[in-house]
């Protein structure tokens, strides 16, 4: 069967998000997970955390046990499969591999550069990649170290008109009317040609502060080429594992730290919306994925809620 034969439809509504968040807006138990944030002296910072508390869980999580193939991704994403010629694909926040690994096997004709920030992390993918029995997919794999929450993307991602324009980066931003994020207030210089076709970005945004978000989103922008796609798959709002945080572990609003110091933020459509269209990208798929899971031990039944999104670069105008 052909590779593009395989691509199935993908829906995940075990149930309707609403009546999830009509059942969490009921229960007295959960008030504070939908009450505004303020920060008390004793409050962790969210923007203290990042990329140490990541390095030092990939550190001890070292055997890659965290491991676990994503491979609904192509039947999320079937532009990853179905394209003609080569394709250039930018994995953010790379951890073990789990999504780079299902992409390389995907098709022969795709190279993946992966990034994160933990050395240990990328030498475990590396590992991952070279032992999957897979033929020919070491050779295009590319890991690379980077803090991208703190750092601009290499320049070797660009265009070479690009590399001649050093000013093309220089976005300025402001907080948004709601005090919840930063919207970008310029356009950069009409010479930024990236030359990425795919970013993916898969349970890697929650992972660092809000603040950081609109920064990395406008970052991502750069990297890829005009109408190219940016693949979002990321912690919905009312997510069973946000219901689980305690009030001590809040670090924000929608914004808690785990014990070990790594961060998880839980997105409503919304903000996913404001978010990437503040940074410049059009909007072609958002959609909250609600799945039903049962714990194979206890029987338990989990209501996991995921957000879909797919996002373009404009092929005009913003490039
Ligand atoms: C939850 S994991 C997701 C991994 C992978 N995308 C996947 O599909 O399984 C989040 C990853 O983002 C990385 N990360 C967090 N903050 C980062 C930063 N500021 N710069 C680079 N990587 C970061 C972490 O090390 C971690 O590997």
């Amino acid at each position: 069967m052909a590779e593009e034969e395989k691509v199935v439809q993908y829906f995940s509504r075990d149930f309707e998000w609403e009546e999830l968040r009509d059942e969490v807006e009921r229960n007295p138990k959960f008030s504070y997970h939908l009450s505004s944030f303020s920060p008390s002296l004793s409050s962790p910072s969210p923007v203290d955390a990042d990329a140490d508390a990541w390095r030092n869980f990939h550190r001890r999580h070292s055997t890659g046990t965290f491991f676990k193939e994503r491979r609904y991704l192509l039947k999320e994403f079937p532009e990853l499969i179905v394209f003609d010629g080569s394709i250039r694909v930018l994995e953010v926040g790379c951890g073990n591999g789990s999504t780079a690994l299902p992409i390389l096997r995907a098709k022969q004709n795709i190279i993946v550069y992966a990034c994160d920030c933990s050395q240990d992390a990328l030498d475990k993918t590396v590992e991952m990649i070279a032992t999957s029995n897979f033929p020919s997919i070491s050779h295009r794999f590319y890991p690379f170290l980077h803090d991208f929450s703190a750092n601009r993307f290499p320049n070797w991602f660009l265009c070479s008109a690009c590399k001649k324009c050093p000013h093309k980066k220089d976005f300025i931003f402001t907080p948004d009317a709601n005090g919840e994020g930063l919207i970008r207030i310029n356009e950069p210089a009409a010479c930024c040609i990236g030359g990425i076709d795919y970013v993916t970005l898969i349970f890697t945004l929650s992972a660092v502060p809000f603040q950081r978000m609109s920064y990395i989103l406008a970052e991502l922008l750069t990297v890829l080429k005009p109408g190219g796609l940016l693949l979002f798959r990321d912690y919905g709002l009312f997510d069973m594992t946000m219901l689980r945080f305690r009030p001590e572990q809040r670090v924000g609003f929608r914004e808690y730290m785990r014990s070990d110091g790594t961060l998880s933020y839980f997105f409503s459509l919304d903000i996913v919306r404001n978010l990437f269209l503040g940074a410049g990208f059009i909007e072609l798929e958002l959609e909250y994925c609600c799945v039903i899971s049962v714990n194979r031990r206890s029987g338990k039944k989990m209501q996991r809620v995921w957000v879909h999104g797919k996002f373009q670069k404009p092929t005009v105008g913003t490039s």
